[in-house]
């Protein structure tokens, strides 16, 4: 692996050169992005891509990342679950993720032998926050001889003490692939009522929020319908079930854009993170996108800067404690042996 000079970050210039090189990006961002931005972003993008190179390095992007990330320097985009497929067949050598701490460790847990950076260790999440290795013991002494099915958004020592992990997108397959009557999931409380609502199989759940997702409310998604009457609503099923209960479709996040290409609806909201609809809308110019939106500050705290600043120093590297990892690792390859479910 080649590695470079460091750079200064602090005064990229907005050249032609750049201009012209990140160009395509630009057209294809008309309306997403206000095009007085550009010349802050492009000289960022120009750089990330060339040390990309320097490095052999991926950059697995959330869909929840801003649209210059996810559509200017972005290797790879998607989803949980599709960011933790990515990482566990990259042939690079290096590893960005651009998104929260839990992905940068399942990306490090299905690839240990490649350096995994996160431009910003504070990116964390509330369901990750919520539950702990401990918490999983004793509710495995609670209710003995039940599987645990543990939601990816969470530590890796969480991984470590769960039979199987899940997304959202596969979160119902996973549980009902265990062929059991009843089974622990955590930590999620909203995903499990969703998962419940949608199997025969006895859930017992744990009171983990996202923080951003148990903010909307139903009555906001009623206002939208009476203002809108063609209005399709998409929502992620960790939002609170009487939110669900309004929405056309539930999925994560992949499967909200994937419902936008396939059905072109006129108008859409997605009850979800903000960036969101700026991403699916840059893909889909023809519907119109009223945006709900509540902004996840774990996600932002990614930034273009702070990527470049990631691929120049080789910071933040992620590290796994190698029993836990071999532990957390059969949890989620469990996970993708059963497969992509229905929602994503
Ligand atoms: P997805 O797996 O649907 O991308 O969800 C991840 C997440 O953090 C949602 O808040
Ligand atoms: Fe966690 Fe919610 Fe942010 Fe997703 S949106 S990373 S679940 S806090």
């Amino acid at each position: 692996m080649r590695q470079e000079a460091s750079t200064s970050i602090e005064d990229l210039p907005y050249t032609a050169a750049v201009a012209a090189a990140t160009q395509p990006i630009l057209d294809r961002l008309r309306g997403v992005i206000p095009e007085v931005e550009w010349p802050l972003h492009a000289p960022y993008i120009h750089r990330i891509e060339q040390l990309k190179r320097d490095r052999n390095a991926v950059i697995l992007a959330h869909n929840y990342q801003t649209p210059e990330i996810f559509h200017g320097v972005a290797d790879l985009r998607g989803d949980s679950l599709s960011l933790a497929m990515e990482a566990a067949r990259t042939e690079a050598d290096v590893i960005v993720l651009c998104g929260v701490h839990f992905m940068a460790e399942t990306a490090k847990i299905l690839s240990p032998d490649k350096t995994v950076l996160i431009p910003d260790l504070r990116a964390g999440c509330s369901l990750a926050e919520s539950i702990t290795g401990e918490d999983v013991l004793a509710l495995r002494e609670r209710y003995p001889d039940t599987p645990v099915v543990t939601y990816v958004n969470t530590s890796a020592d969480v991984k470590a003490e769960s039979d199987i992990c899940c997304t959202s997108s596969n979160a119902v397959q996973v549980v009902e692939s265990l062929g059991r009557d009843r089974v622990i999931f955590l930590p999620d409380e909203y995903l499990a009522s969703y998962v419940a609502s949608q199997t025969d199989v006895e859930i017992i759940g744990w009171q983990g929020r996202c923080e951003v997702h148990e903010r909307f409310t139903a009555e906001e998604v009623r206002g939208y319908r009476r203002a809108i009457p063609d209005l399709v609503v998409l929502a992620h099923p960790e939002c609170p079930p009487e939110v669900l209960a309004e929405a056309d479709y539930v999925g994560s996040t992949s499967g909200m854009a994937n419902y936008v290409t396939e059905h072109s609806p006129e108008h859409v909201a997605m009850i979800t993170e903000c960036s969101m609809s700026d991403n699916v809308a840059a893909e889909n110019p023809e519907t119109e996108f009223i945006r709900p939106c509540n902004l996840c500050p774990h996600m932002k705290r990614i930034t273009l800067k702070r990527i470049l600043r990631s691929l120049e120093t080789m910071e933040h590297r992620i590290e796994v404690e190698r029993e836990i990892s071999i532990r957390a690792r059969s949890a989620v390859e469990r996970m993708l042996e059963v497969g992509r479910g229905s929602g994503g």
